[in-house]
């Protein structure tokens, strides 16, 4: 639990803390008895330190293990064999001292690499995807996918001229050697194949964790053999919250795609800041709106449905390693990491123990049964647009088709056979017109409940309009 759970000591097992293998098989069974999918964190760039694998690596340099990790001799002066960083700030290498060589971990040094280049080690990685997927599991979410690859010979990486201390010391080099490597394709390829071999409707799904540029990213879609399902796309939390920019990235996105390719979209995670502590609570609206609208896999995370904002964590409480090794940046994940209250019991219900990390201050009106009994509460409003997206196949599998529109507004149709569904998001505060088309039009939906004069969109308004089908023109 170094890096709560992205430090996996045993990849067939259950922690103890979290229950057993019995357990996880009674979840998995109650799950798919209610038509859930549950998908699995793969973890394949590094394992704990504490993983019998590299207790045997470590213990000697003739170890048949040792080269199931990375180990690299110290640079002429001693110091560590290149300038790589890790994603956790310091340096990447640790020195131990016992073999009188350095180990390379990209995350904590709790959190050594896995060699992919070693093909025992690859193997004993595809095994224990098998040993999931036999076991009934719908796929996995696979951890830094772009970074289980390093170039072979481990050059320094280049200085980033942009770098100032504030974005955290990762961001003092660019990673072009240490992650995104071109043979890791083949790798994702293996992973493919054999969740493929498991129905050949593409029952068993892998998204794969990308921070990468868009021609980087999509490029894991698959080179030359299919990839994963879905390379996550993160952009819609990087990306300024500004209408021209959004429409640009989601054009550009759509236009990357490869043939076949199914989009994604990501609005918040377990790394990134709330929505809206990000966007403020009138704009979480609309952007649900946006992410159940646009064209592709959404994909929400817990807590943001019923609008958890900051949290502030006291200094005492922190536990992010991210946070307490370049503290004050605000780059700790522990404010999106707090429990999900589901209703006014103690601990908001989400333990009868003591919760890791404390609860949001207005849990006692913000849990899931207080929202539940508001109709105008964030969680109908998303059960809202969830039911319209199930019943609509323009929302769920139709054509993107940008408008074009002017200031705060961002505008775009979908569109299957004769469905036809416009959606108007004002990403501003202010009052914007709203086009000619639909002047005095009733929205099918809208994120507010007090409506304009049905010539503007009020500040924060985003609404689905029905249009008349263009069949027959
Ligand atoms: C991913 C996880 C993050 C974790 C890191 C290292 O980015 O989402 O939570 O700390 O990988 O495994």
């Amino acid at each position: 639990m170094a890096d709560f759970g992205y430090d996996v000591a045993d990849y067939c097992d259950i922690d103890p803390m979290f229950g057993t293998l019995a357990d996880f098989d009674r979840l998995l069974a109650a799950a798919h008895a209610r038509g859930l999918k549950l998908l699995l964190d793969f973890v394949p760039n590094h394992s704990s330190d504490r993983h019998r694998w590299f207790t045997e690596s470590r213990s000697s340099r003739d170890n048949p293990k040792r080269d199931w990790y990375i180990w690299r001799d110290a640079a002429a002066d001693g110091g560590p064999p290149n300038n790589w960083i890790s994603d956790f700030g310091g340096s990447a290498w640790e020195y131990d001292p016992a073999t009188g060589q350095y180990y390379y971990h990209a995350f904590l040094k709790e959190q050594p690499d896995l060699n992919w280049r070693n093909p025992d080690l690859r193997a004993a990685m595809i095994d224990v995807l098998q040993f999931w997927l036999d076991r009934g599991v719908d796929g996995f979410r696979i951890d830094v996918l772009w970074h289980i690859l390093k170039a072979a010979d481990f050059p320094d990486n280049p200085l980033n001229p942009a770098y100032r201390p504030a974005m955290g010391e990762m961001h003092s080099v660019m990673q072009l050697h240490s992650t995104d490597q071109p043979e890791v394709h083949e790798i994702v390829a293996e992973m493919r194949d054999l969740a493929d071999s498991y129905g050949r409707g593409g029952e068993r799904v892998l998204i794969g964790e990308i921070c990468l540029p868009l021609d980087k990213l999509v490029r894991y879609y698959g080179v030359g053999a299919p990839g994963v399902h879905l390379p996550f796309n993160f952009h819609l939390i990087d990306a300024p919250w500004q209408a021209r920019a959004l429409a640009t990235f989601i054009d550009a996105y759509e236009a990357a795609l490869p043939p076949g390719g199914w989009p994604n979209w990501v609005l918040g995670s377990h790394d990134a800041r709330r929505v809206a502590a990000r966007l403020g609570e009138a704009q979480a609206r609309v952007a649900a709106m946006l992410l159940l609208t646009l064209r592709g896999t959404p994909t929400l995370y817990q807590g943001d449905e019923i609008g958890i904002g900051e949290v502030a964590i006291p200094a005492g409480q922190l536990v992010d390693p991210r946070e307490l090794r370049e503290p004050g940046l605000g780059l700790g994940r522990d404010p999106s990491r707090t429990p999900m209250a589901w209703d006014r019991s103690d601990n908001g219900g989400f333990t009868t123990g003591v919760p890791w990390l404390p609860l949001h201050s207005d849990w006692r009106q913000r849990n899931v049964a207080a929202e539940q009994g508001d109709p105008q509460s964030l969680v109908n409003f998303y059960h809202r647009l969830l039911t319209m997206r199930r019943a609509s196949e323009a929302l769920s599998i139709g054509q993107y088709v940008a408008v074009e529109a002017v200031g705060d507004i961002l505008a775009y149709e979908r569109r299957h056979d004769d469905e036809r569904l416009l959606i108007i998001l004002n990403l501003g505060d202010r009052e914007q017109a709203l086009p000619a088309q639909v002047h005095g039009a009733t929205p099918l939906l809208c994120t507010l409940t007090a409506r304009g004069d049905g010539r503007s969109m009020r500040p924060n308004e985003g609404a689905i309009f029905a249009l008349p089908s263009d069949r027959g023109h």
